[in-house]
């Protein structure tokens, strides 16, 4: 079989239907009836509503209800849903306490989105306040162990003696490196339209990183039969984690329906996106590092907290590549959580991995520095070329060759080794790197191929196309296995009607559905081969499976391609609809994996520092990534642009600010939190390095998504050193720190 099909630059198979307007995104659909609901927040940080006044809100044109702590319906699944630990808390109005600003504290339902709007403008709250905790550093003192997230192990592990190992040290970097809480801002704000179809059915159109696990909380909460909750998300505008979970404002919706008997939509606004649907939590984490005179690690102690909200037990697991990424004999991580009066955290790109690899490699940088070693050096002499966490080999590992063309492409071995070396008028020029990794995850996952009776064939699996290019991805691997042309290949996805897929998150999306979506496609051009060379009436008739080729939707046999006939000219003899391949792919355990799955690279900046400004401009960036098999090289290095311009925001722009006093988010809009734009990013030089990965999975696949993020902050802030001899520990890294 060919595989011409997987690999090149193929533009979207989606991109006419989002550009023409025509792809439908969450808020999009009119079920008819719909009515529209806003949502109001709490003004204070922490305590009850005691009383709201409701009645102006009520009076105003268009109302249908208004709903408050007092007369939200209950959630059936509640008690047994608060009962599990490792669910978030989710600020669903079934009672009166406040536990942060911003919190969703009444719902109002209106026949127009601005009637309801307006309405939720004339509530008057009047609340008991108690005092907040708002301060990270006012609650270490306090802070608890972290727990691991949604079942995971907690963060933390031990290897040797690094107490013994950091004493014993000539070298040492001792530092604290500080992340700031960061908002996620997908183009598309989160939306939601819940219908219920009948007392025990539901439906919501969602915008989400994953429809089934949107259901299995919906179901849990509502206590409705999984089946008998629908949840269709097919376009999204983006997702970045903060779409993983389903959020107040699902629940609300699916509520406010139930009050009013009628559809209901609600659109979250940009401001909203700052309190609702979780943030990236603000970390402080300690590196300590030791090394011998060879420039050997032989300590690595890294520490640290993230937050929290009053109620949540998330925490950024901002360790765990410390654990990993260098072979170093003695190691301790260990992590806590500060409670505060905050939203529910969650997972934003690269959880754990986009912070933790800010300080841990700016650490590394700090100890290039001390023992006069160019810092690529330094980490190519504590390579780790196996897995030193679990002690076992890895499916695969190309960072060497990421170091190495990276550097070449940058041309790093000009770099001068003191920093402050290059200037141009009032402008220093600096270069800096750091090490990107992810771990390779999958998900369990079920597809099924069709071929009909056209000839054309449909693939069905609930995964999602966050906007990152699923749709085109899949579509390649289901049409290079059926022998078939892209056009006459149909995926679809994005609906809980549709066998189970996976979440599109932990970068696990492409590796989990491929290897299915390509069994099952298999499975049915297979059953074409054996009708075929099964029928006597078939110009294929008495050949062996292995005879038969495929060829552009046509079986041929092998040694005269003359004598062949098409999927439809098979399925129209037998009178068949269509052939069905069905594909379940679970993956193995990772406590019973013999080898440690990461995709490595490396990301090479140079910056141009304004000495009298402070003022940070990068000038160039070369990204070097091997993550396996690389399905579609445009919708791939799409992924690492994305991935390094969002390390970008990390490392000089994104900040989410809260009111010291009163615990509202000050930034909450695209005013106030700035991203980087087309102004602050230069050409990108993206560069895959070409690696088969005979472990990992069936097809070799490792995700992309989330690397390109991790590792780009410690790079700008390492080069930011070396342009100005600033070492910048908080981020980001804005005029005020560097003047
Ligand atoms: Mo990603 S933070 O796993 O959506």
């Amino acid at each position: 079989m060919s595989s011409k099909l997987i690999g090149p630059a193929l533009s979207r198979v989606d991109g006419k239907l989002k550009v023409t307007g025509k792809a439908t995104y969450a808020a999009e659909y009119n079920p008819p009836g719909m009515v529209y609901a806003a949502i109001v927040q709490s003004t204070v940080p922490r305590g009850s509503v005691l009383r709201m006044q409701t009645t102006e809100a009520e009076k105003a044109p268009g109302v249908l209800a208004v709903l408050t702590p007092r007369n939200t319906p209950k959630l059936a699944g509640a008690e047994k849903y608060m009962a599990n630990p490792i669910m978030p808390r989710l600020a669903a109005m079934q009672d009166s306490e406040v536990f942060y600003n911003g919190q969703p504290i009444g719902v109002v339902v209106a026949d127009s989105f601005e009637r309801a709007t307006h309405a939720a403008s004339l509530v008057r709250t009047f609340y008991v306040e108690k005092p907040a905790s708002l301060d990270i550093k006012a609650g270490m003192a306090g802070a608890e162990p972290a727990q691991g997230n949604f079942g995971a192990p907690p963060p933390g592990h031990t290897r040797g003696d690094v107490t013994a190992a950091l004493a014993a040290a000539s070298t040492r970097v001792d530092a604290t490196y500080i992340t700031p809480t960061e908002t996620h801002n997908p183009m598309e704000p989160h939306a939601a339209i819940a219908v219920w179809d009948d007392a025990e059915h539901l439906t919501l159109y969602d915008a989400n990183q994953g429809v089934h696990f949107v259901r299995m909380f919906l179901s849990q909460l509502f206590g409705l039969v999984p089946d008998n909750v629908r949840v269709i998300s097919r376009y999204v505008g983006g997702g970045f984690g903060c779409k993983a979970l389903p959020w107040s404002h699902s629940i609300l919706s699916v509520l406010a329906a139930k009050a009013v008997n009628r559809p209901v939509k609600l659109v979250l606004t940009r401001q909203q996106m700052f309190s609702l649907v979780g943030y990236r939590p603000q970390t402080v984490q300690k590196v300590e590092l030791a090394a011998n005179a060879q420039g050997k690690l032989t300590a690595l102690r890294h520490t640290g907290f993230s937050e929290t909200s009053e109620k949540d037990s998330f925490s950024e697991p901002f360790t765990n590549t410390s654990n990993m990424l260098y072979a170093c004999p003695n190691v301790h991580t260990s992590q806590k959580v500060v409670r505060l009066n905050a939203g529910t955290p969650t997972f934003m790109r690269g959880p754990g991995e986009a912070p933790g690899t800010f300080a841990l490699e700016s650490a590394l940088d700090e100890l290039a520095h001390s023992l006069k070693l160019d810092p690529l050096e330094l980490r190519r002499i504590n390579h780790a070329d196996k897995d030193p966490e679990h002690n076992r080999p890895w499916t695969s590992k190309s960072l060497l060759e990421c170091y190495r063309v990276g550097a070449e492409r940058f041309g790093w071995k000009k770099r001068p080794l003191q920093p402050r070396a290059t200037r141009e008028g009032d402008v220093l020029i600096g270069s800096g790197m750091a090490t990107a990794l992810f771990p390779a995850m999958r998900f369990p996952c079920v597809a099924v191929t069709r071929v009909l009776a056209d000839g054309s064939a449909v693939v069905q699996c609930a995964a999602a196309d966050i906007g990152t290019g699923a749709y085109t991805v899949f579509t390649q691997v289901a049409a290079d296995a059926l022998g078939l042309p892209i056009e006459k290949v149909r995926m679809e996805l994005g609906d809980t009607t549709l066998p189970m897929g996976p979440l599109a998150g932990g970068s696990a999306s492409t590796a989990s559905a491929s290897p299915a979506i390509q069994s099952a496609a298999t499975q049915a051009r297979q059953q074409l081969v054996k009708l075929a060379i099964a029928d006597t009436g078939s110009p294929l008739h008495g050949l062996t499976e292995q005879d038969v080729l495929t060829e552009n939707g046509k079986l041929v046999s092998r040694k005269d391609k003359s004598k062949g006939e098409t999927y439809a000219q098979i399925l129209a003899r037998k009178q068949l609809p269509h052939v069905e391949g069905k594909a379940d792919s679970n993956p193995t355990p990772p406590e019973q994996q013999k080898h440690s799955g990461y995709a490595f690279g490396a990301h090479f900046v140079e910056v141009r520092v304004d000495e009298a400004l402070g003022t940070v401009r990068i000038s160039r960036i070369v990204t070097s990534m091997a993550a396996g098999r690389i399905l579609n090289a445009k919708t791939a290095r799409s992924q690492i642009l994305g991935g390094v311009i969002f390390g970008l925001g990390m490392a000089l722009t994104e900040e989410t600010l809260r009111d010291p006093r009163l615990g509202r988010v000050m930034t909450a809009d695209l005013a106030d939190y700035h991203l980087p734009v087309h102004a602050d990013v230069p050409d990108i030089d993206v560069h895959f390095v070409e690696e088969t990965d005979p472990h990992v999975n069936a097809m070799g696949i490792k995700g992309i998504g989330e690397i390109g993020a991790t590792g780009v902050a410690a790079a700008v802030a390492n080069a930011v050193f070396h342009a100005t001899g600033k070492r910048i520990r908080e981020l980001p890294i804005t005029l005020d720190k560097l003047l």
